[in-house]
């Protein structure tokens, strides 16, 4: 992985922090995005932070775009941002709730997925992997916004996968067990 470029979104959360440890033991150049994240989260010479509010479209852009100006390149992205709400039935939920579990689960990955393909079309090998939930393929009470957004995720990644075969790309939203 010592050539790669990966992108990791919500890099600095439970699963994120886990992940770009790994990544960075690989070798590879690691961008680890979050709202909050700093150099200081994971100190190392591979390892570049990149604060920036994934549901924001403009914002994404610009982010993408400085991994490209700075590295010349992206070959994988790990979307892990997401968010969680439960407890609610559907007819409970408030409007708030329902906004906040789209744009964390699903509007930040059609942002991220819109300004990065073009970048991993252009590695030869590009790799995208989305954190999915188990809960993504089958109906649970009181978890409808999430699950809901979750499966929107899994079906947009799907798509991209399907769209970008001729470059190499691959694309998968992890959402079953193996
Ligand atoms: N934990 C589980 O048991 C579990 C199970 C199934 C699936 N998942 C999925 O796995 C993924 C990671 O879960 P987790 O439990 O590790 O999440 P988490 O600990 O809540 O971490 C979320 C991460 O996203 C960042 N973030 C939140 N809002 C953001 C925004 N608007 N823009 C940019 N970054 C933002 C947070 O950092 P900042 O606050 O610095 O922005 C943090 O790095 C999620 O997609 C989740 O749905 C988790």
């Amino acid at each position: 992985m010592t050539d790669k470029v990966v992108l990791i979104t919500g890099a600095k959360g439970g699963l994120g922090s886990f992940i770009t440890r790994r990544f960075l033991e690989t070798g590879a150049t690691v961008v680890g995005a979050s709202r909050s994240i700093s150099q200081q989260d994971f100190p190392g010479p591979n390892f570049t932070a990149l604060a920036v509010d994934f549901t924001k479209a403009v914002a994404v852009n610009d982010a993408v775009q400085s991994v490209i100006s700075r590295f010349g390149r992206l070959d994988v992205l790990v979307h892990l941002l997401g968010g969680f709400r439960g407890g609610e039935s559907v007819a409970e939920t408030d409007y708030a709730t329902w906004e906040q579990m789209r744009d964390l689960n699903v509007t930040s990955g059609f942002y991220v997925l819109r300004a990065a393909v073009p970048h991993l079309r252009k590695s030869g090998k590009g790799r995208i992997v989305a954190l999915g939930s188990l809960t993504a393929v089958e109906p649970h009470p009181q978890l409808g916004a999430y699950i809901t957004f979750k499966a929107a995720l899994a079906m947009l990644v799907r798509t991209v996968a399907l769209e970008n075969r001729d470059a190499g790309l691959t694309a998968m939203s992890s959402c079953r067990a193996p």
